[in-house]
């Protein structure tokens, strides 16, 4: 059963914070007490670097960092854990593709094919990739509400230059879910691959990479209850095996030469090199065990009724705009008539409630959606329906001459 009290109960933000309302799990979750401990634990009783030392504490240390490895696979639907990359977080991931992508497969007059969803770091590493290959950017048109228009998709591939697809599972603004399964397969059917920037749909629907026939997936374990400083980037086997690292050094390499001859270990580990985030990696493990005992599918749906129940409240109020009815993986995105988005949230923030605003790293959006800074509420496991009717007072009460009060 989804017990909401005992889940906010494991969260010591929540516990020790009682009149915050957190709405702002798109930037990054809370984390339970079992990621934290795990961490802590590593720090006041594991401390050792994986790898590289001889006794039973390196050994105990990499074997619990290389099971990581294997749980990360699973919970994504990866056959070989070998497939999962441990990065910095999910702009290191993407980083990773686009560079090398750029590199390898590019040359003048190909094609890059994103959206104007996108956050920062699944569009420009690929700005990059483009000018230093001659490559082009080209936008998926996209429906007036800034969801994913499939047919609109379908026609881009007239262009038969297309050689990558950039793409978010879920815009961190809109929340809406884009047909990742379809999207793969149209650039597969067209000799195109996809890199999926995941940061946003990881942590709220389960994911199965092979399902969707994902060539290239970023997400990070800080939005899903993990600790920061830890990324993940999936690929397909054999792209992994042909692409080069961005970092050398430690852990990465079977060999050198005096002669500058490299020989580089295999995935995962040639992409790793120098002491990684271990504790982060631990932590994200504590996470996962934890995401998994609740129950992906019951996130998914929690995080549904919350928006859905927001965003029906929302409506029926004269004083706000909502940008997303339909968003499914708990984004609410909205603006209270006359009154300047980040006024706003200050006057939230003076009333103990957290929300994100501006154009939350999606520069190209604001033209989509016809509004320059936007109030974004992200919804996660441990919200209430009741925290919701709190903060729907809020609204309700809101003027601009009591935002103005909250600033000065
Ligand atoms: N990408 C994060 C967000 O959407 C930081 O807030």
């Amino acid at each position: 059963m989804f017990d909401v009290n005992k889940i906010r109960d494991s969260f010591p933000m929540i516990r020790n914070n009682p009149e915050l309302i957190y709405f702002d799990s798109s930037a990054t979750s809370l984390k339970p007490q079992c990621v934290i401990d795990t961490v802590v634990n590593y720090y006041e009783k594991e401390t050792a670097n994986i790898h590289r030392g001889d006794y039973d504490i390196s050994f105990d240390v990499s074997k619990a960092y290389d099971n990581t490895r294997k749980t990360v696979a699973g919970f994504i639907g990866a056959q070989d854990p070998n497939c999962i990359v441990f990065t910095s977080g999910a702009t290191a991931s993407l980083n990773t593709v686009a560079i090398n992508f750029g590199k390898k497969f590019l040359t003048e007059g190909d094609v890059i094919l994103t959206s104007e969803l996108e956050h920062a770091s699944n569009i420009l590493p690929w700005f990059k990739a483009a000018e230093e290959s001659g490559a082009k950017i080209e936008y998926v048109p996209l429906n007036v509400d800034g969801s994913f228009n499939l047919s609109e998709y379908v026609k881009c591939f007239e262009n038969k230059r297309i050689k990558i697809v950039a793409l978010p599972y879920v815009s961190n603004v809109l929340g809406y879910i884009n047909p990742v399964k379809q999207i793969c397969r149209i650039a597969h059917e067209n000799h195109a691959l996809v890199c999926i920037d995941g940061a946003q749909s990881v942590p709220h629907i389960p994911t199965n990479v092979k399902e969707d026939d994902i060539d290239f997936l970023a997400f990070s374990s800080h939005k899903m209850l993990g600790p920061s400083g830890v990324g993940v980037l999936y690929a397909k086997f054999d792209l992994l095996n042909q692409m080069d690292p961005i970092f050398y050094g430690g852990g990465s390499n079977a060999r050198f030469f005096k002669n500058g001859e490299i020989m580089l270990k295999n995935s995962p580990d040639k992409f790793e090199a120098g002491t990684p985030c271990i504790e982060g990696v631990l932590g994200l493990q504590s996470a996962i065990e934890y995401l998994e005992t609740v129950g992906m599918e019951k996130i998914s749906e929690h995080c549904e009724q919350l928006s859905n129940y927001f965003a029906d409240k929302l409506n029926d109020l004269a004083n706000v705009t909502v940008y997303n009815r339909g968003s499914k993986a708990g984004i609410v995105t909205f603006n209270l008539k006359q009154i300047f988005a980040q006024d706003a949230a200050s006057y939230f923030n003076a009333n103990h409630i957290s929300v994100r605003t501006g154009n939350h790293c999606a520069k190209l959006l604001p033209n989509i959606i016809n509004a320059s800074e936007t109030i974004r509420a992200s919804f996660y496991l441990y919200n209430t329906f009741e925290e919701i009717d709190r903060f729907v007072e809020l609204i309700k009460d809101t003027t601009i001459e009591k935002c103005v009060d909250s600033v000065l």
